[in-house]
Formats: C-alpha cells, structure tokens, sequence
C-alpha cells in the first residue's frame, strides 16, 4: 500500500531497441515499461544477455533507443541524465589512482574545488567502509573492496537516482553476501532511488522492494513483483523460499 502512494521518479515507457547492421538487424529490447518509484529499491532481473545493460544505458541516457520514452520527474529526457548515476558491470576503477583519487574522479571533471572534492570523497570511502585505505591503489584490493570504491565514487557525483549493473556478479559467495547488506545498508542511510539489475533470483528476493522480471531475448517485462517482506530478510524462512520459487517457475533462467 505505502509503495502505490510513493511518487514516481521515473517511467520507462515502451523501449523497444533495434541494432540494425549491414545486412542484418537484432532486437534486444522489445515494448518495456515500469516506473521507478522515488526512493525505492527497485531490481530488475533477467536472464544473461537478454539486454539488461542496453535498458539502463538507455534510461541514463548513454544509449539511443528506437522507441519510447524516458520520463523523469515528470519531463522526457533525450541524452545523458545527470541525475543518474552508474555502478558499471565492469568497474574500470583507474588503476594508476588512489582509492580517494579514483572516488574523487568526476567531481574533479565537473571542476568542484579540491577541498570540498576531498571531504565528499572522504565521507563516501568512510561509509562504504574503507576508512584507511584512501591512499591504495585498486591492486592492492579485493574484488569486494574494488566493489566499494565503485559505489563510493558513483555516490560522490551525487546523483538523485543510483543504477547498478550487476555490481556483485564477479564477487564470490561470501563477499556477495556481505555486499548485499551493504548496499542494504547504505541505501537505507542515503535514502536515494536505487536500480539494481541482477540475473539472481536469490539477490533479486533479498533486496528489492519490487522485481522486474524480464524475459530472455528480447527482454520485455514478464512481471512485476511487489516484496512485502520485511527487512532484514532471512534466505531459508519459508516466506522468502515460496518467493523465490514463484519467480523461478516463471523464468527461464537456469537457477
Ligand atoms: N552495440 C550493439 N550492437 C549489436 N548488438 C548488441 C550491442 N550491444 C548489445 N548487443 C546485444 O544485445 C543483447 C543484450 O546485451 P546486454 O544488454 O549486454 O545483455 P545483459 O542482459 O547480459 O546485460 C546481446 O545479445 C548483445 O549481443
Ligand atoms: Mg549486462
């Protein structure tokens, strides 16, 4: 009931996506639509390659569509968003940067004086838990701390709306886990809207306060599911495991 009454900060209304070659053409996207309600965290899942990262680089604007719309605060937008933020599939963190330098990195480009540069870094590396390790460079991290630089440097451009694609596919079971109630955790804090793509349903279950499922390729939208599970959600309670089976018998996904 309360989520019907939160406002919408986005709707993604009938992309459809087409790449089109010489002699050929292929369609990855096919008729999507779903808002993204103001402050909810909201998961997208859908099998691999169905075209989860061409819908996100569509709804920040990285991306051309063929048709349809993205609305955002109730005005289409053509082009990148500047209020959408990106946590890339694959992080391509600056290798020869520090920790602080690469989370400091595009406000750097947008010309934010250095001091101020400094303290918004500063307070991301402390809340995604990497007081200490400001002055390392990404070699000397684990996958799951490079994970955090990523969300911390995405959380310093300050964008009103956080997508993430797949942050933790690389990461082993255990950092997995431990990643999901981190972003748990910061997003509760933060309170920002957050758009998380997964192809797992189990990190699909245990995050979301709604599920798009989408179909293989191309994807269009099979369901939405709305999770009143309250949190912190238990993975084997009996709630959780009916969820989870009701999603996995209407997948194709090989879960
Ligand atoms: N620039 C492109 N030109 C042609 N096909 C593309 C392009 N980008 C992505 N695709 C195709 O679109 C499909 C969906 O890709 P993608 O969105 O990356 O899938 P995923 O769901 O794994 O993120 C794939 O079959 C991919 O080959
Ligand atoms: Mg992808």
């Amino acid at each position: 009931m309360e989520q019907q009454q939160m406002t919408k900060k986005m709707e993604v209304k009938g992309i459809s996506k087409t790449f089109y070659n010489k002699n050929s053409y292929f369609t990855a996207i096919e008729n999507v639509s779903f808002d993204v309600k103001d402050g909810e965290f909201l998961v997208i899942l859908g099998p691999g390659r169905c075209g989860k990262t061409v819908l996100l680089n569509i709804i920040a604007g990285l991306e051309e569509k063929t048709e349809g719309a993205v609305i955002y605060n109730g005005k289409e937008i053509s082009g990148v968003n500047p209020e959408v933020g990106m946590v890339f599939q694959k992080l391509a963190l600056m290798p020869f940067k520090t920790v602080l330098q690469n989370v400091e990195l595009g406000m750097k480009f947008r010309g934010v004086p250095k001091a101020e540069r400094h303290e918004v870094a500063r307070r991301y590396i402390d809340l995604v838990g990497l007081k200490g390790f400001e002055n390392s460079y990404p070699t000397q991290l684990s996958g799951g701390m490079k994970q955090r630089v990523g969300i911390a440097r995405a959380y310093a451009n300050d964008p009103k709306v956080l997508i993430m694609d797949e942050p933790f596919g690389q990461l082993d079971a255990q950092t997995r886990y431990s990643m999901q109630n981190e972003i748990l955790r910061i997003w509760e804090q933060e309170k920002r809207t957050v758009v998380f793509v997964t192809n797992n349903i189990e990190e699909a279950c245990y995050l979301g306060d709604r599920i798009i499922l989408l179909s293989d390729c191309p994807a269009k939208v099979k369901e939405i599911y709305n999770i009143e599970i309250p949190r912190p959600r238990n993975m084997v309670s009996k709630e959780f495991m009916d969820l989870r089976a009701k999603i996995s018998d209407n997948t194709d996904l090989a879960i």
